[in-house]
This record gives C-alpha cells, sequence and structure tokens, in this order.
C-alpha cells in the first residue's frame, strides 16, 4: 500500500506540474483529493491493510494530501499572479509609440477658388468689398435698373423674406453699396464674393450658390479695359493660351452687355463633348455699367463710366478641375473633397 501511496504521490504531483490553467488545477484537485478522490478513496480502503501498518500508511497519506492541498494552492496562487501580470503587460502604455496624427483639414474646393479668384484682382489692384445676403428688393433689383414688374426679375426666381427684403439673387447690389460709398470719389475698383440664391436645384444649379462681382469706375473707362481685364483673368485662372469671346447679351444694368466664354479647356477649342462642340464655355456675364445705375449710386454718368462683371465660383470650378455634379461641393463627402489637398 505505501507503493501505491508513493505512486499516487508523483502522479499527482506530475499533474499538478502540468497544468496550465486554473481549471485545469481544479480537475486535479477533484481527481486527488475530492470526495471520490484517489487518495481519498486510498485513506477509506486502510481497513484492509495489515493492522501493524495502518498508523504509518495513515499518518503519510494524510500527510501528502496536506502536501498536495498546499502545492495546489501554491500553482493557484502563482497562476492568478501570472494573469494580472499579463493584463498589465496588455494595457500598459507604450510610451515610445508614435502618436496618432491631427489630421489638419484643408480648403474646400469652392474656398481655393474663391482665394484665386480674389489674389488675380487684388493684383490688379481691386479691392474686396461685402454686403448682406438678406438684401433690400431696393438694392437687389431697383438700384439695378430692374423696375417692379419688369421681366428680369422672372430671370431670377427669389426667395423672399417679407415684400421688401429676399436673399439676394446676384452680387450686383455690392456694385450699388461700393458706389454710394465711394462717391463722388474716383476711382472705385471692388470685387464683390459671396453667397446668392435662387429657386433652382438639379446637377448645375443649387439653391444656394457664389458668385464674385467685379466694378471699376473711373474717368474714360472703356469696353477695352473689360476686356483686357476678363483675358488677363481667363489666362491667370485657366492657362496662358487661353482666348475669351465675348457674346452679345442683356442687363439691365449695363449697356452694352456681353456673355463671356474662355476657349474650352477641355479640347482648347476643337469641340467635344463638355463645350458642346462648340470650342467655348460661358464664364461669367459682364458689360459697361448702365448710365441710370452710376446716377442713382451718386456718379455723374457724363463724367465717368465703368465696367462691370459677375461669375460663378461653382462653375468656374467645374471647369477647372472636371466635375460634373455641382451637389458634390455641399454634400460634405471626405472622399470628394480629399481629392483637393
Ligand atoms: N448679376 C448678373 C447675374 O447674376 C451677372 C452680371 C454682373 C452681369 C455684372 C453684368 C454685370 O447673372
Amino acid at each position: 500500500m505505501l507503493d501505491k501511496l508513493k505512486e499516487l504521490e508523483d502522479e499527482a504531483r506530475g499533474k499538478i506540474e502540468e497544468a496550465n490553467s486554473l481549471d485545469e488545477l481544479k480537475e486535479v484537485k477533484v481527481l486527488y483529493l475530492g470526495k471520490k478522490g484517489r487518495l481519498t478513496a486510498l485513506l477509506r480502503s486502510l481497513g484492509s491493510a495489515p493492522p501493524e501498518d495502518r498508523p504509518v500508511i495513515g499518518k503519510k497519506a494524510n500527510a501528502l494530501r496536506q502536501e498536495l492541498e498546499q502545492a495546489i494552492e501554491r500553482k493557484e496562487k502563482s497562476m492568478h499572479d501570472e494573469q494580472k501580470k499579463g493584463k498589465w503587460e496588455q494595457e500598459r502604455i507604450d510610451v515610445t509609440l508614435p502618436g496618432r496624427p491631427a489630421s489638419p483639414g484643408q480648403k474646400h474646393p469652392l474656398t481655393m477658388i474663391n482665394d484665386e479668384i480674389k489674389e488675380i484682382f487684388l493684383g490688379l489692384g481691386f479691392q474686396v468689398a461685402h454686403g448682406p445676403d438678406i438684401e433690400s428688393e431696393y438694392y437687389n433689383f431697383e438700384a439695378l435698373n430692374i423696375p417692379a414688374d419688369h421681366p428680369a426679375r422672372d430671370m431670377q426666381d427669389s426667395f423672399y423674406i417679407t415684400p421688401q427684403f429676399l436673399l439676394r439673387t446676384h452680387t450686383s447690389p455690392v456694385q450699388i453699396r461700393a458706389m454710394e460709398k465711394r462717391a463722388p470719389k474716383l476711382p472705385v475698383r471692388v470685387i464683390a464674393p459671396g453667397k446668392v440664391y435662387r429657386r433652382d436645384d438639379d446637377a448645375t444649379h443649387s439653391p444656394m450658390f457664389h458668385q464674385v462681382e467685379g466694378l471699376a469706375v473711373d474717368r474714360d473707362i472703356t469696353f477695352a479695359d473689360l476686356k483686357g481685364t476678363l483675358l488677363l483673368f481667363a489666362r491667370e485662372m485657366f492657362g496662358a493660351d487661353q482666348k475669351i469671346r465675348l457674346r452679345p447679351s442683356f442687363f439691365p444694368f449695363t449697356e452694352p452687355s456681353a456673355e463671356v466664354d474662355i476657349s474650352c479647356i477641355m479640347c482648347g477649342g476643337e469641340g467635344c463633348r463638355v463645350c458642346s462642340e462648340t470650342g467655348w464655355l460661358e464664364i461669367l456675364g459682364a458689360g459697361m455699367v448702365h448710365p441710370r445705375v452710376l446716377q442713382i449710386a451718386g456718379y455723374n454718368p457724363r463724367e465717368v463710366t465703368g465696367f462691370a462683371f459677375g461669375m460663378g465660383v461653382e462653375r468656374i470650378a467645374m471647369l477647372k478641375y472636371g466635375i460634373g455634379d455641382l451637389r458634390l461641393f455641399f454634400s460634405n463627402d471626405l472622399r470628394f473633397l480629399k481629392q483637393f489637398s
């Protein structure tokens, strides 16, 4: 029986040693020390041993029981400690790792184009002027020679706030505001970038979009000055070999008036899908300031003349970057916006 005890001891110690988890250790404990465990069974069968051997075997078996219990406990404790340490290792912050870079952001493509337009005209001696988005009917129409009931008001389906106030349909009211502010001093040379609003909504029209207005008033300003200014603008914006074309048009606040085209930036003027085979792309409206507008704004049309133009920023950005749908500018899709960094 002593041999059996020795065998059992070796076996149990080996299993404790091998146990890899707290669960396995528990199994070993049950296997040897549990109610139906092997050591327990051996102790129970002590009665079958010769009477003179019983005290020795009993003592040894009980001692072994204690030793095994202690060995299991020690192992349990060390496993607990290991586990804790493992967690600690996992959660430890490695201060030598590089930080997460903050993504710095960038300008919106419309802001980039707006800035480019501004730069070009600032270089020509223009100053930046601003007017309100909610504009009076007087500045938006009346002072620009568009009287009530004039059919030209229909060209720009508008958002009215009250019968007298509306969201401006163009940046042209800033022409009047800038002249009123400066009159009778000369020259006036301003550009007016800003938001404008019309009741349109499709792939090439948004109810809110951006324009940049230009105005120059002085003695002896001619149509040639307008043309030269616009040609320089087109070349700065779209490339040195740009051509422009002026077509007769109508605006109540300019006379004569023109629609201005640039040679198609896709085909260079040969004719393609983008320019509908014409070789030209319309980019802005312009003209000589109407004498009545000069007078309303405080200048004597017999002494001074001026030119004005207005361009759509989205239109220019779409042409320059080859963008087919204007709504992309306003949908805040980073996959689109990140392409302009
Ligand atoms: N305000 C006109 C428009 O929005 C453009 C324009 C501005 C035309 C200045 C002539 C002179 O269509």
